[in-house]
């Protein structure tokens, strides 16, 4: 089936076409530039650059997949939630048009899903269960997902996402939005073993969640660190090692709950999803701690780790081939839980 995927939920306004699982064609049009000087996404002005975006964004993805014309789609996709509402409206809006005028089969799917879906565009054969980390700039957790639709939340962040805390800290360090990226490469040459920052410890007898997370309290004691002018000089190899410290202090946690969910399961498949899931050093580390305790890892490629529509339109192809459809009346949920 030719299924068109439309996803709008944050600051990319992004369209796909996927055929039988396989993507033929992934068009993103980022809003980076944008949202950069105000240091974080502004809700009102990605609805408004996606308006703008939408219509060019989808007419690339139909050009670059080589069809013919919107007339050879055959069903479409679209992130319903959770995220921005504006921002989701503007896609549900032109996705459920679309499909209306076209009279084509219209599912509504949920972006965490998609995230961890993902990998099923590069690994077909995977199969369920697997232990699912998704690390995104809006939201971490651990889930057991035993099937399309069927996902058990094991542990979650109870403050800032794991992204937020690589946003937040180089904001913090004056380093642009979004962090991550940045992080990631300024860390590359350090040491993290040298400067030290806080793992948060939840769990008995703190609390009867040990696979939450916590990055607030890391992000605090980077303020603190700025605020003492303990930040060595950029573009010394001690500000390197400060910032791998920093990274450190993320990607520990996450890697430590993710293979304690695979123990507390007895699943040994772990997906790791979501943008902060291209991070370099947290997938060195997962594949490390993995590769000890037998758990086969699977991370889709860079580009299907960050948003896009890829992603939407295979769940969006897996759902309609099982059967499942969406009503013209579908809403945007902003705050939609898997
Ligand atoms: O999944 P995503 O593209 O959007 C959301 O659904 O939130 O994730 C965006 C997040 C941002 O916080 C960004 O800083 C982070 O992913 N990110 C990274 C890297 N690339 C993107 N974090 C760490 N290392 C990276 N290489
Ligand atoms: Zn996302």
């Amino acid at each position: 089936m030719i299924v068109l995927g439309v996803e709008t939920s944050c600051d990319e306004t992004a369209a796909a076409i996927v055929e039988g699982g396989r993507v033929r064609s992934s068009v993103v049009a980022s809003q980076v530039e944008l949202h950069g000087p105000w240091g974080g996404v502004v809700p009102e002005l990605a609805s408004r650059r996606h308006l703008e975006a939408i219509l060019p964004v989808m007419r690339a993805a139909v050009e670059r997949a080589g069809l013919p014309g919107f007339e050879a789609i055959e069903g479409v996709a679209v992130t319903q939630g959770p995220g921005l509402v504006g921002a989701l409206l503007v896609g549900l809006a032109a996705a459920k048009g679309f499909a209306y005028a076209r009279r084509l089969p219209f599912v509504g799917v949920h972006h965490h899903e998609a995230h961890l879906h993902a990998i099923y565009l590069e690994e077909p054969d995977l199969g369920y269960p697997f232990v699912g980390l998704l690390v995104s700039g809006g939201h971490t957790s651990l889930h057991l997902a035993e099937g399309l639709g069927r996902y058990r939340l094991l542990g979650r962040t109870v403050d800032d996402a794991a992204g937020e805390a690589f946003d937040k800290g180089a904001k913090l360090l004056g380093l642009g939005y979004p962090g991550g990226a940045v992080i990631d490469r300024l860390a590359k040459g350090g040491d993290p073993t040298r400067v030290r920052f806080p793992r948060a410890r939840l769990g008995p007898p703190s609390g009867p969640e040990p696979l939450d997370f916590s990055f607030s309290g890391l992000k605090t004691a980077l303020r603190q660190r700025v605020e003492r002018g303990e930040v060595p000089a950029r573009d010394t190899p001690a500000f390197a090692d400060f910032v791998a410290g920093f990274q450190e202090a993320i990607v520990e946690p996450l890697v430590d709950k993710a293979i304690r969910a695979t123990r507390a399961t007895g699943v040994r498949r772990l997906v790791a999803a979501g943008g902060v899931a291209a991070n370099s050093r947290l997938r060195a580390r997962l594949a490390e701690a993995c590769a000890r305790e037998g758990v086969a890892l699977y991370i889709p490629s860079f580009h299907l780790c960050t948003d896009n529509a890829a992603m939407v339109a295979g769940l969006g192809e897996a759902y309609l081939a099982a059967g499942r459809r969406s009503g013209l009346d579908a809403d945007a949920r902003p705050d939609w839980r898997l």
